[in-house]
């Protein structure tokens, strides 16, 4: 068997579906999230599956309630996707813990997480129901520990009289993937089809980005960087 190389992976597709990966991952991603009722559980798993689709990418899938116990996997991680349910207009307090614990545990101990790919997802009743506010609170999380943000890359979609429900990104977001539950249906229903299908969109694209982040570290390896002072 021909060991897959860093050096082909700017270009590298998708493995065909049944392909084995490969055994050494050239990158390692995690997907950390919460989910009170199970249905953003069913879009963590989404984006799990689409980060493992990209060959030489293997992935973690971790609930917030035990990542705190796994600051290891995350610290091995050339990626971190967070994901959080929508609790009035903003992360769940479970998430937010996580947030918090991440302060003393990873930014303390000399950042950590420093130039690590990240990205976010959020589900949450309402169409809007103001998921926004719950990407934009996990993006500047991610910035807060240095990290470099992935966004989700997908045409608007379901906005013309030609539109349907059944696009990618139906919902009309850019900063990460957003899915919609239905409130009198349980997780095996929803949320629909087409917002796993965003959720597996955004992990593909955060494991490509990563193989080239990995790969370009090669050539360029990152630097603490130095402060100008004039
Ligand atoms: C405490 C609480 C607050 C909520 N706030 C919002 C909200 O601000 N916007 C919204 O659209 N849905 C809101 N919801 C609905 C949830 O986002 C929705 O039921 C979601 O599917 C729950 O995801 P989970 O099953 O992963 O916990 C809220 C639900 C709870 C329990």
């Amino acid at each position: 068997m021909v060991e897959a190389t860093l050096a082909d992976t700017a270009t590298r597709p998708a493995r065909p579906e049944g392909a084995v990966a490969s055994s050494t991952p050239l990158a390692r991603a995690a997907v950390v999230y919460h989910s009170g009722h199970g249905h953003t559980g069913r879009l963590a798993e989404a984006v799990h599956r689409g980060v493992t689709a990209v060959d030489g990418v293997a992935a973690v899938l971790i609930p917030v309630e035990e990542a705190q116990e796994r600051w290891s996997d995350l610290a091995e991680a050339d990626a971190i996707i967070f994901g959080s349910p929508t609790y009035v207009a903003g992360v769940s307090a479970a998430f937010k813990a996580f947030e918090e614990a991440s302060s003393r545990a990873v930014m303390t101990d000399g950042m950590g997480w420093k130039d690590k790919i990240a990205a976010g997802f959020t589900n949450s009743g309402s169409r809007s129901g103001d998921k926004l506010s719950t990407l934009i609170q996990i993006a500047l999380f991610a910035a807060q520990h240095g990290m470099h943000w992935v966004s989700l890359a997908l045409p608007p979609a379901n906005n013309s009289t030609t539109g349907s429900e059944d696009e990618l990104n139906r919902l009309g977001f850019w900063l990460g993937a957003a899915s919609q539950s239905n409130v009198d249906q349980g997780p095996d229903l929803a949320p629909p089809d087409a917002d796993l299908r965003t959720g597996e969109h955004l992990g593909r694209r955060v494991a490509e980005t990563t193989l080239q982040f990995v790969s370009g570290r090669r050539v360029a390896p990152a630097r603490t960087g130095t402060l100008l002072t004039s």
